[in-house]
């Protein structure tokens, strides 16, 4: 350049040329390591991993994880995840209530079911100030029945048994408390289902363990300490089955690859198995390339639940991803998925000034083209 030429902006070619470079480079020093000497490990994937999305190479990501399960890479570097700090709120009531109407609709049928949740929690928790306007306002008299009310009702007794204005059939440890979804998988599976609950933190594992101890489960509970993608990876099953995800989101992009990971491997791998994936809705950029990935995973028929207050800083708007099978499953869990979430709103709203949304649509698949409704926000 000579003194008079100006300094060349980046423009939009150079940029992507740029972040080309990123995912190639980041790509490039992994592969070498070991060729240097250098011992691989969690870390120095989870860079490559954020880089290759941030890079949109997501099928490259999934090869990332693929190669951290063939070498062996157990380890996941996560980070110190207190849910008590969200027990109740409002997101809860959504996950919560969403999980209970799949597990009512798999257990009407007689043949066992077996529900796993790969990120457990000590799944008892004393209420915080989140959940004013979350199961407190759900528990709030007037309660008017209103469309959706039959699991709203059947989640309100079962996550706060025991407390006022609910009939409990809790053990006293257990009662007055706000019950993680392994104890409200507990109190509805049947002596011929058994539960399997993952949990990576020691002390966190070792209150469920005790929490599911104290419960009346009926069920063969199973609480395992350790890396539940490690786990579910390396397995298969034919069994029905009902596995929610509700993994914490920070680092983002390791965890979404590590999720994308399994669900597509459950897809493969356990065909009679209804997949529940719980992601936080923090940016319209985010979880428009969410959208993008699942899409790209081909799992057939992808329904989408998003709920939440709108105009808010902190996690209150979040989604499901629901990839089910077996197919009967499927019958109406749209329109009820549906009554259930506008009975939510209602009754969210009533103590909320800021507006409270929710939206089910069909993210890919055969019912995609027949059925209307799409993202409240990021397909707009
Ligand atoms: C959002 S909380 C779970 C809440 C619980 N599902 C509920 O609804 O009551 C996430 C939990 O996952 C645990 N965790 C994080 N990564 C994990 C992993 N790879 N395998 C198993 N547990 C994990 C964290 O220690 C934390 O307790």
């Amino acid at each position: 350049m000579t003194q008079t030429e100006e300094p060349k902006q980046p423009d939009a070619f150079t940029c992507s040329g740029l972040v080309r470079q990123q995912w190639q480079l980041a790509l490039h020093l992994l592969f070498q390591m070991p060729v240097s000497g250098m011992k691989l490990d969690s870390v120095c994937f989870a860079s490559a991993i954020s880089t290759c999305s941030k890079s949109g190479r997501w099928k490259d990501v999934l090869r990332l994880v693929e190669a951290m399960l063939q070498m062996g890479i157990s380890d996941f570097s996560i980070a110190r995840y207190q849910h008590c700090s969200q027990a109740g709120s409002t997101l809860d009531c959504f996950k919560h209530s969403v999980f209970l109407m799949l597990l009512q609709k798999l257990i009407s049928d007689p043949s066992p079911v077996t529900c796993i949740d790969t990120h457990a929690g000590p799944s008892l928790y004393d209420l915080g100030g989140p959940a004013q306007r979350g199961i407190l306002q759900l528990i709030a008299p007037p309660c008017p029945p209103s469309l959706g009310g039959d699991v709203l009702h059947a989640y309100i007794h079962a996550a706060m048994a025991g407390t006022a204005g609910t009939a409990g059939t809790l053990a006293d440890p257990l009662v007055g408390k706000y019950q993680g979804s392994p104890l409200l998988a507990l109190q509805w599976l049947r002596p011929q289902d058994q539960a399997i609950f993952y949990e990576m933190s020691r002390e966190a594992f070792l209150q469920l363990k005790e929490n599911v101890q104290q419960s009346f489960a009926t069920a063969t509970a199973t609480v395992q300490q350790g890396n539940s993608y490690w786990h579910l990876a390396h397995q298969q099953s034919e069994s029905r089955s009902l596995i929610l995800m509700d993994p914490p989101y920070d680092p983002y992009e390791t965890y979404m690859a590590w999720n994308l990971f399994l669900l597509q491997h459950f897809y493969e791998k356990w065909p009679q198995s209804c997949v529940l994936l719980w992601f936080p809705y923090l940016d319209d950029d985010q979880v428009a390339g969410l959208y993008q990935r699942l899409r790209l995973l081909q799992l057939d028929d992808v329904l989408v639940a998003e709920f939440g207050v709108q105009e808010t800083e902190s996690l209150e708007t979040s989604g499901f991803n629901l990839d089910a099978n077996p197919r009967p499953l499927w019958l109406r869990t749209e329109v009820q998925l549906r009554e259930l979430l506008r009975s939510l709103e209602f009754r969210i709203s009533q103590g909320c000034e800021k507006p409270v949304m929710n939206s089910v649509f069909w993210l890919s698949g055969r019912k995609k083209m027949q059925c209307a409704g799409k993202s409240y926000r990021a397909e707009k």
